[in-house]
């Protein structure tokens, strides 16, 4: 008998690894997400400082920019709109013509089998930034619910694929899941930011969507990173109240709670690879410190492993290249 294993026996060539993989990333498995800026400037085009090779993209430039991530098998995005004018209640977030409904409508007259999901929230539209209505400096929990539910609905009726509220205010899917099937959108999936963390690593997308709160923080309506059991309370909710897909967010420092919310729910997990999970990985890569095509899918894979279905990444264009 021998009396070691041989791990290396299954090691020993590219195809015997192949053969015995267990993970792998799809291109239909990735969404990347996308920030579109309302302007008379048909050509604007921005590159993020702080989030190298990601743009603010006028809605032209930004179809210009799906054509080409189409053309290499992108199947779904996520969109964040950057409004012209900001106020206390967050109008432009569910005006008809706001810029994510002109965006979305758009994209699907354009690309109709594209997946397009639209992120819910109020901060870009906000004056103050926070992601919702502000009474005495503290966010109002229940008044922001109606202002959510009416967004979302004014992007189902754009033309959204999928709405995917990112607020944190407790009943906003129950909200929202009642105003869609009251105006007949019983079959609009709501992808539910369940598990968001109040963290540091957003810090970079703050810039992309001019959305940093002008006071205070969101630790009174996002988790403690230090949680975990209240991360299943979270999906929980989320679950009974309608959410379809349950996201975790971030992705990298969070895969404990990836594999949890996997095993004790029956619903697709998505994990999201924020902005400065991206802007490390690029960082450390335009030193020469790290080869970021290898980096980032084992980044990829390990999310994938934890138990994500779905990813949400800014690397999805360049990954769709390399796959
Ligand atoms: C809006 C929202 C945020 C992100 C997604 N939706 C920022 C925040 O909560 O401050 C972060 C995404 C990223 O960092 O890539 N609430």
């Amino acid at each position: 008998m021998p009396d070691f294993f041989r791990g290396r026996r299954l090691r020993r060539t590219p195809g015997i690894r192949e053969l015995i993989r267990e993970t792998e990333i799809r291109p239909q498995d990735l969404i990347q997400p996308y920030f579109v800026v309302e302007t008379e400037d048909k050509n604007f085009a921005r590159e993020v400082p702080s989030m190298p090779g990601q743009y603010q993209l006028s809605t032209s430039r930004l179809l210009d920019k799906i054509g080409q991530a189409v053309d290499k098998g992108l199947k779904s995005l996520i969109l964040f709109g950057i409004p012209e004018h900001k106020d206390e209640v967050a109008s432009q977030a569910y005006a008809e013509n706001g810029i994510i409904q002109q965006a979305v409508r758009a994209i699907k007259d354009k690309y109709p089998r594209l997946v397009v999901i639209t992120d819910v929230c109020l901060c870009e539209y906000t004056s103050h930034g926070h992601c919702g209505l502000i009474k005495e400096k503290y966010v109002q929990n229940d008044p922001t619910l109606k202002l959510l539910a009416k967004t979302a609905l004014s992007h189902a009726k754009a033309g959204a694929d999928m709405v995917a509220p990112s607020d944190m205010m407790d009943g906003r899917v129950q909200a929202i899941r009642t105003i869609l099937d009251e105006n007949g959108f019983f079959e609009l999936p709501i992808m539910s930011y369940a598990v968001k963390y109040a963290s540091s690593f957003y810090g970079p997308f703050r810039d992309a969507a001019q959305s940093a709160p002008q006071f205070g923080d969101r630790k009174s309506y996002q988790m403690d990173p230090a949680n975990s059991v209240e991360a299943m309370r979270e999906a929980q909710a989320d679950v009974n109240e309608g959410a379809d897909i349950i996201m975790v967010k971030p992705a990298l420092p969070y895969l404990d709670i990836v594999r949890k919310i996997k095993d004790n729910f029956f619903v697709p997990v998505a994990a999201y690879q924020v902005s400065g999970e991206y802007s490390l990985i690029k960082a450390a890569a335009a030193k020469g410190w790290v080869d970021e095509k290898s980096i980032v899918l084992e980044s990829l894979i390990s999310i994938k492993r934890a138990g994500a279905d779905l990813i949400l990444s800014y690397f999805t264009e360049q990954v769709l290249e390399w796959l």
